[in-house]
């Protein structure tokens, strides 16, 4: 008699470590798909465990009976737990439990950034030697799968720069400012009130949810060690409606970009985060809301773009229940994917990037203004692509796009604007990109 009941062999069983946002997402998601996923791989996936912190509340009612438990390191220890999905985030002791599944033989699936960006390639090596995989294609930009794409299909492409919109909350405040005018302030609170933002936004405003993400980009794209400290971070608190205006008026929109990018002539490569003056027709302008999009620019590939959900329980999940279906498949085959190494590559501080940029100053309306401020330019050798000036009198002001120059020439020009009597105010600079 043939029995439709999966053998032993074919189930793996999933330790499952948190159960908030995508933590509860994922278990309904595997309970959704296990007879899917099971006809299309001949592995049933089974929770077996789920680790929280507390116990009790209204969850305890959706998981069976027995289920849930307060210790993490003995679901990571047992024996009858073949994959570990770790779903609480932070540093402790979520890379401590990763590390010790990975020592007990088991597979595990992460969508821990923070964790990732400051020892990833630590964990990567621990996973290497133990021959299982550690996969965490939910680690960037949530729902979308660019991760396995540039680990898998772009494997081979001489990468040139990879720049993402990676964090919603950041991506619908410029929007609002944008498409309604609306001041920075009033952007976030309505961000906070749509439960787009957090009561504390800094970890968003401020670019290091971005940096995080941009030092696992870089840390792919490039096969380099990048830690989340290398990255060059500025967030949005500083864009006032005016730049938005400005930018608007010369054919730009401004968004929150991460930006990993390899030098054409070594091997050096730069990672930063931080807001840009976008084309109105590049394709990352088109991004709005708390939508996210992964933009890649390769010598043989030409751009790709990846664009969704960057956040959220159930797109975080299905990105996670794909990694762990892969992973799954590999502990049945005996095998595991091959991350690669990560080298030391150099890695560039910002004052040594090149980029065009815009300035802007409001000015004494009186003769010589220009030939000062571009005087200044001059003796840095950073030339202008495009000048001009916006309302008379007291309300003068002047706004320049540059060339292709280097940072540090921009810098010595701003420090330099400042000591001119004709200049009232500089409005300092932003990053012009994508042209
Ligand atoms: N939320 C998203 O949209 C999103 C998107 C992409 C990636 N991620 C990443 O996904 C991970 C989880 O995020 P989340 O939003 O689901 O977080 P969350 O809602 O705060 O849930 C965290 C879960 O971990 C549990 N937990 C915390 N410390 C624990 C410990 N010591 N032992 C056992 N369980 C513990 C918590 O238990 P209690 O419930 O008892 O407090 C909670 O169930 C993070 O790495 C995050 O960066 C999230």
């Amino acid at each position: 008699m043939v029995s439709n009941q999966p053998s032993e062999s074919d189930i793996v069983r999933l330790g499952v470590l948190g159960f908030g946002n995508v933590g509860a997402a994922f278990v309904q998601l595997v309970m959704q798909q296990a007879d899917t996923i099971e006809a299309r791989t001949g592995i049933r996936l089974e929770v077996a465990s789920v680790a929280v912190r507390n116990l009790g509340g209204a969850r305890e009612k959706q998981l069976a009976r027995g289920l849930l438990t307060t210790d993490a390191r003995a679901v990571v220890a047992d024996p009858n737990i073949d994959l570990i999905v770790e779903l609480i985030g932070g540093i402790d002791p979520a890379g401590e439990l990763i590390a010790r599944a990975l020592a007990n033989g088991k597979p595990v699936v992460t969508a821990n950034k923070a964790l990732l960006s400051q020892s990833g390639a630590d964990l990567f090596a621990v996973s290497d030697s133990c021959g299982v995989d550690l996969l965490f294609e939910a680690a960037v930009a949530g729902g979308i799968p660019f991760v396995r794409a540039l680990r898998e299909s772009l494997r081979g492409e001489p990468i040139r720069r990879v720049m993402g919109i990676v964090n919603g909350t950041t991506n619908y405040i410029l929007t609002k400012m944008t498409e309604d005018a609306a001041d920075y302030s009033d952007a976030l609170i309505e961000a906070q009130q749509l439960g787009f933002a957090e009561s504390d936004p800094t970890a968003d405003v401020d670019g290091h949810d971005a940096a995080a993400k941009a030092a696992i980009i870089a840390s792919i794209a490039f096969g380099a060690q990048v830690i989340v400290s290398d990255v060059f971070c500025e967030g949005i608190g500083n864009i006032t409606a005016a730049d938005i205006s400005i930018a608007h008026r010369l054919g730009y929109v401004v968004k929150l970009l991460a930006v990993a990018e390899q030098a054409s002539d070594s091997r050096d490569i730069a990672v930063r985060v931080h807001p840009a003056m976008v084309p109105v027709n590049h394709p990352l302008a088109s991004v709005r809301d708390s939508y996210n999009a992964i933009f890649i620019e390769g010598d043989a590939v030409g751009s790709l773009m990846f664009y969704g959900r960057g956040a959220g329980g159930m797109p975080t999940a299905s990105a996670v229940l794909g990694d762990v279906i892969d992973a799954a498949v590999n502990l049945r085959k005996g095998t595991h994917a091959d991350i690669g190494a990560f080298s030391r590559l150099p890695i560039r501080a910002v004052a040594d990037i090149s980029s065009q940029y815009l300035l802007g100053f409001d000015v004494a309306d009186k003769p010589g203004v220009l030939h000062a401020i571009t005087g200044v330019f001059a003796r840095h050798g950073v030339s202008i692509r495009q000048a001009e000036q916006e309302g008379i009198g007291d309300d003068a002001r002047l706004v320049f796009i540059t060339h292709t120059a280097r940072e540090s020439d921009v810098q010595k020009c701003l420090q330099e604007f400042g000591d001119l009597d004709v200049v009232k105010k500089s409005l300092g600079l932003i990053r012009v990109i994508g042209e």
